[in-house]
């Protein structure tokens, strides 16, 4: 056969070096499978980074980016537009929320969100008391824009790139007497994922969300949920926090709401949105209406009991494949996770060595992610089929075998 003309080799020339990724160029994907330059085909379950939250070709996605796609492409926020208005409402209709802004990904959403709950502290006489402090946590990641990378908890993603802005203090997660000690007048918010995601897949204990929402209460500071990753569907419910016996103040979805197409919704209640007044934040492509069909056709169809129980169910399934795996090749430590967001964190030896545990993972055909450098990281299609999990966890059982016999 042919090489295609289009390589991996082209990348390194035209695109910019801050990504590596592996030989393979993926052309299409159906349900869980996808399927290599060559024909070569794999189960799927990296998901795009927890974001394909109804897999590949979902009929009902098709449907609705093609019809939106013949009547209007964008208007810019000069119009409202009908998609927008539609998601909008049903996002509301679900969740604590009562107003929505749109934008295009996860990082753009943490950035109005951060910048929201400083303008909210500074419009209710804040900016006297020095109330612009944001707590946040080690190990967490928020995206990319300098904001972002501030307040997430992961050194890497800042360095080299500083002076960054003030203001901003990283605690341990799960530590609950850390955070008495240092939420107080001048916080403005606190943000938290409530299961750390890049940071390798921790849920956050539920007693340390209690009391982030109670001294979040105490101080008039703003409780950020950061559900990028564990929104949509992920973990078994529409947000986590519905779980968890809280409300947040503001939440943030991208990932998983676009199934794929990129957009970014922050969601919050009328009385702080208020504090986003005409001409405050914005940006040109936010609530276009290609995304927002494509993202009302996922919630609509995410919002289904059915559904979502299958969510749990899957992860139990796979949870228990992933230990029975490992009673025989003891290569993780620790399987935890909620609903479609699981991580296996590396035993000692193999500690380091994620990246190469995904490298021998596709060479059986299996798509898989790490969350750091000890721990791989599931988040597969919500509507993965039972099949496909289990010829996963075949291709996977080679992939251990491989994996440890090279460092035998
Ligand atoms: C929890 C969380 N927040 C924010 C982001 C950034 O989202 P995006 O890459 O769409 O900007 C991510 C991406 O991995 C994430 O996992």
């Amino acid at each position: 056969m042919n090489e295609p003309r289009i390589s991996r080799a082209l990348f390194d020339q035209v695109i910019v070096p801050s990504y590596a990724p592996p030989d393979v160029i993926p052309v299409r994907g159906e349900g869980s499978r996808l399927w290599d330059q060559q024909g070569r085909e794999y189960i799927d379950l990296a998901g795009g980074i927890a974001t394909n939250s109804l897999g590949h070709r979902h009929p009902a996605l098709l449907r609705a980016l093609q019809a939106q796609a013949d009547k209007v492409w964008h208007l810019s926020n000069a119009f409202t537009n009908e998609p927008a208005l539609e998601l909008a409402q049903r996002l509301t209709e679900l969740t604590f929320a009562d107003q929505v802004f749109f934008c295009n990904s996860g990082a753009e959403a943490n950035e109005a969100a951060f910048k929201l709950a400083r303008k909210y502290a500074w419009d209710h006489g804040g900016d006297a008391r020095g109330k612009h402090e944001i707590i946040s946590f080690t190990g967490s990641f928020h995206g990319r824009t300098l904001f972002t990378v501030s307040v997430g908890g992961q050194l890497k993603y800042r360095q080299g790139f500083e002076p960054v802005p003030p203001g901003i203090t990283h605690l341990p997660y799960n530590d609950i007497d850390a955070l008495r000690a240092a939420v107080s007048a001048r916080t403005c918010a606190v943000v938290m994922e409530p299961v750390l995601g890049e940071g390798g897949v921790i849920p956050a204990d539920p007693a340390f969300i209690r009391a982030a929402r109670e001294l979040c209460d105490q101080q008039d500071a703003l409780l950020i949920f950061d559900e990028v990753q564990t929104g949509a569907g992920r973990t078994g419910s529409l947000y986590a926090y519905m779980d968890l016996d809280i409300t947040p103040d503001i939440l943030t979805s991208a990932k998983g709401l676009g199934g794929g197409f990129p957009i970014g919704a922050m969601l919050t209640t009328r009385r702080i949105a208020a504090s986003f007044g005409v001409g405050s934040h914005g940006t040109t492509y936010g609530g276009n209406p290609l995304a927002c069909a494509v993202a009302r056709a996922v919630i609509d169809t995410l919002d289904d009991a059915e559904l979502l129980a299958g969510v749990r169910r899957k992860s139990a399934l796979i949870e228990q494949e992933l230990h029975s795996l490992n009673s025989r090749h003891k290569v993780f430590r620790d399987i935890r996770g909620r609903g479609l967001l699981l991580g296996a964190e590396l035993a000692e030896p193999w500690r380091g060595d994620a990246k190469r545990l995904l490298d021998t993972a596709r060479e059986q055909g299996l798509m898989i992610l790490m969350a750091g450098p000890d721990v791989m990281r599931l988040a597969p299609s919500l509507i993965i089929p039972d099949a496909d999990i289990h010829e996963a966890m075949t291709r996977l059982d080679r992939a251990l075998g491989d994996f440890t016999a090279a460092s035998a």
